[in-house]
């Protein structure tokens, strides 16, 4: 499995260690290209390292898609309406979610996340924001169709999946989700999705390798998670941050290179690094307007109206459930 694919849930076993999270590095760290799943990142400490990476001059998706969002409040009422429910893939961070409710007057606002602590916290915020808003927080694997609550059934919704998150998974992974967003929210739902977009290679590697060394910290993270969660030894002083631009693949990947040859161990077993060799712990691609179109096609969305920053940098795409039929 590449990094960024896959959701498990988490599960403790007898020694408190996440086994899905051991299962993972060890299959990973077990293949010619080491590589451990994007979304063991974001740990309290790793979650708070992309905050500070929201707000880095560098790091420009954050502050464009907010733009959009301001921005284009107007057309968002036109377009989406009153009285959807909005579900939220992911807990919605405590900035961009209240500017999308304040402009379209939602019946209800479900956020999903994998993790309850999160979610908690979102939901609470969201709650004191908009009092008279149900707010109906559902712990759930969004990689599969959700039993949305029963108070939402009968309302049409708006699936919301902002900060070109599906830019972490490969395409077959994608469209999986996107597939499965489309059992979730049904008939005649709309989606808002986020989509990065391809640009200047020295604009795209300075985003995700900042001179202030915090994305370097938020990678780096992952290995004293290992360390100190699987009973790993992999030496931090020797890994260095590595963020390149793959463009066949039209993607930033996030790699841990070895300064030096090293050996190490977790959860008992051993392992090695050449010289040079990495592990690889994220992909964020980057799309055109017709690769995104390709992709929400794929998933059952049709594209009907796509909002960029001023800058040209950053995509917010409104798409309707497709309705099946005929075609040539
Ligand atoms: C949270 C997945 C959208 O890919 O831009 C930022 C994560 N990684 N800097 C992204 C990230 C390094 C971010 N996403």
């Amino acid at each position: 499995m590449a990094a960024g694919e896959g959701l498990a849930l988490v599960e403790l076993d007898e020694d408190g260690v996440a086994t899905a999270f051991r299962a993972d590095v060890l299959a990973g760290l077990a293949q010619p290209q080491k590589a451990v799943p994007a979304r063991w990142l974001y740990d309290e400490a790793g979650s708070a390292l992309f905050e500070a990476i929201t707000r880095l001059p560098e790091y420009y998706p954050t502050r464009a898609e907010t733009e959009i969002l301001t921005e284009r409040c107007g057309e968002f009422r036109e377009l989406i309406g009153p009285g959807r429910a909005v579900i939220e893939f992911g807990s919605g961070s405590s900035v961009k979610t209240p500017l999308l409710l304040g402009c379209i007057e939602p019946a209800a606002y479900v956020p999903l996340d994998i993790s309850g602590d999160f979610l908690r916290s979102a939901a609470d915020d969201l709650a004191a924001k908009f009092p008279g808003l149900p707010v109906l927080p559902v712990e759930a694997d969004f990689m599969r169709e959700v039993a949305l609550p029963r108070q939402v059934r009968e309302l049409l919704k708006l699936g919301f999946f902002p900060g070109s998150t599906i830019g972490n998974m490969v395409a077959r992974t994608a469209v999986d989700l996107l597939r499965s967003m489309r059992a979730t929210l049904g008939e005649g739902s709309q989606l808002l999705i986020g989509m990065d977009l391809i640009k200047d290679v020295s604009v795209l590697e300075a985003a995700y390798d900042d001179p202030q060394g915090v994305t370097a910290e938020f990678n780096l993270n992952l290995a004293r998670r290992i360390n100190r969660e699987l009973g790993g030894t992999l030496p931090l002083g020797q890994l260095r941050h590595v963020a390149r631009w793959n463009d066949t693949y039209a993607r930033i990947e996030m790699h841990l290179e070895a300064a030096e040859a090293i050996d190490f161990e977790v959860s008992g077993r051993r392992f090695a690094l050449a010289k040079g060799e990495t592990i690889h712990t994220e992909n964020s691609h980057k799309f055109d307007l017709r690769s995104q179109n390709t992709l929400l096609l794929a998933g059952g969305w049709t594209p009907r109206r796509r909002w960029l920053d001023s800058q040209g940098w950053f995509s917010l795409i409104l798409a309707d459930w497709t309705i099946p039929r005929g075609a040539p």
